[in-house]
């Protein structure tokens, strides 16, 4: 993820759907869809250094998971340990960042300690930064803010009538950085899902039909190249 083009976006989100479906339509256990699933996580990853996107936010697991059969959600759990420890060269030899939002105490002590780990280890770096939304919730978000503000205001750090929009912004969990301009969905549904509710506020929308697993660099351009046409006529006075 190098510096980016004007017309290309900062910031892309995305919904990775589609995983169980298309490894039923092939006959294999879902957990397959998720492997090959995180293949294109790495291709997308590579293909946003490749066009210039900045920062990359990716919707990999909710709160909603949780109630998956035991067996998916710990496959999940060891796919992302094997995708850190898989990725760790990657992101310090492209000086990429990883971050976390969510509820990462509700994860595996071990999980969750590789996670922290590599999150300490590429703090410093500035060229990319890679985002993973797991034991994610929009509206928690949102709760989790506003309860950091009414502690504020109840220790008259704050006043009610000083809060605004920027506040509940600087209260989320990575307020630094910007807003998603792009959010991807992919395997033909068109929900927002509880994902990054209020930073989407302004983003451009793309539903592709592509499950997960098959979205890779050439359909990655593909949705850059539509953000591209729409933020062109989205300027033109004509
Ligand atoms: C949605 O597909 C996908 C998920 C719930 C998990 C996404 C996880 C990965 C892509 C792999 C691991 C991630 C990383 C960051 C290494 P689904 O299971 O809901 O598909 P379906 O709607 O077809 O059932």
């Amino acid at each position: 993820m190098s510096e980016g083009k004007p017309e290309i976006p900062q910031h892309v989100a995305i919904i990775m759907d589609g995983n169980g479906r298309w490894a039923k339509k092939r006959g294999l256990p879902r957990i397959r869809g998720h492997q090959v699933g995180a293949d294109s996580v790495k291709a997308v990853l590579q293909a946003c250094r490749k066009s210039g996107v900045k920062y990359l936010t990716l919707y990999a697991f909710s709160t909603e998971n949780w109630i998956r059969p035991k067996a998916e959600v710990l496959g999940l759990m060891s796919l992302l340990s094997k995708f850190l420890r898989d990725q760790s060269h990657e992101l310090h030899d492209n000086k990429t960042r990883l971050r976390v939002i969510g509820h990462i105490d509700d994860l595996p002590a071990a999980v969750r300690r590789e996670l922290l780990n590599c999150v300490a280890e590429t703090a410093h770096y500035t060229e990319g930064t890679l985002t993973l939304a797991l034991s994610y919730g929009g509206r928690v978000e949102i709760t989790d803010a506003v309860r950091a503000i009414a502690e504020k205001v109840k220790r008259g750090e704050l006043k009610p009538d000083e809060i605004t929009d920027k506040t509940i912004s600087q209260h989320l969990y990575a307020p630094d950085i910007p807003d998603p301009d792009f959010l991807i969905r992919t395997s033909g549904e068109q929900r927002i899902s509880n994902f990054l509710l209020w930073q989407l506020s302004y983003a451009e929308f793309y539903f592709t039909e592509t499950f997960w697993p098959d979205f890779r660099e050439k359909e990655f351009l593909e949705a850059i190249e539509v953000y591209k046409n729409r933020h062109r006529r989205f300027g033109d006075i004509k």
